[in-house]
């Protein structure tokens, strides 16, 4: 947690620099905002605060821009990203199954991140590899014809690269 920590305020260091750039000019807060989401990897309810204590600008600001454009993210993601596409192909072809064993696996739901760090688990959309439903993506790399007993050692692969 203390290297959590160090990692953050180290964020903030270099966000301050972006934040005496811009905080005096029209529109500001934007470049402010993806500079955040770059750094601190969220914007976060600390991270608004902070960009709030910095700037003037009102949190609830802050949070209605965070929660208007999908490029910010209100939560630390994982390291790895799995995106189980439930578009309708990998629908029809038992998605719901390896998602349910996904959240079972990780104990998490859609949009949440393992206490850990490693796993953010998604639902998307269709993500282009129709026939290879049902198929997910980890940070980019597709697994398709996925059946339920694949998962944990997709899982286990990711887990040792750590
Ligand atoms: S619907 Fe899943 S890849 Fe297209």
């Amino acid at each position: 947690m203390a290297n959590a920590t160090a990692a953050r305020n180290e964020a903030y260091g270099k966000l301050d620099a972006v934040i005496e750039k811009w905080k005096d000019q029209d529109g500001g807060l934007l470049p402010i905002m993806q500079a955040a989401q770059e750094l601190v990897g969220c914007v976060d309810e600390e991270c608004q605060n902070y960009i709030s204590g910095k700037t003037g600008v009102p949190v609830s600001t802050i949070y209605g821009v965070a929660t208007f454009y999908s490029q910010f993210t209100l939560a630390p993601r994982g390291k790895y990203t799995i995106g189980m596409c439930m578009g309708t192909a990998c629908y029809v072809r038992g998605s719901q199954a390896i998602m349910d064993e996904l959240e079972k696996q990780l104990g998490l739901t859609p949009g949440t991140t393992t206490p850990d760090g490693l796993f953010t688990l998604d639902a998307t959309r269709c993500i282009g590899c129709c026939g290879l439903a049902p198929a997910m993506m980890v940070n980019g790399e597709v697994y398709g014809r996925l059946v339920t007993t694949d998962i944990k050692g997709i899982l286990e692969k990711y887990r040792k690269l750590g």
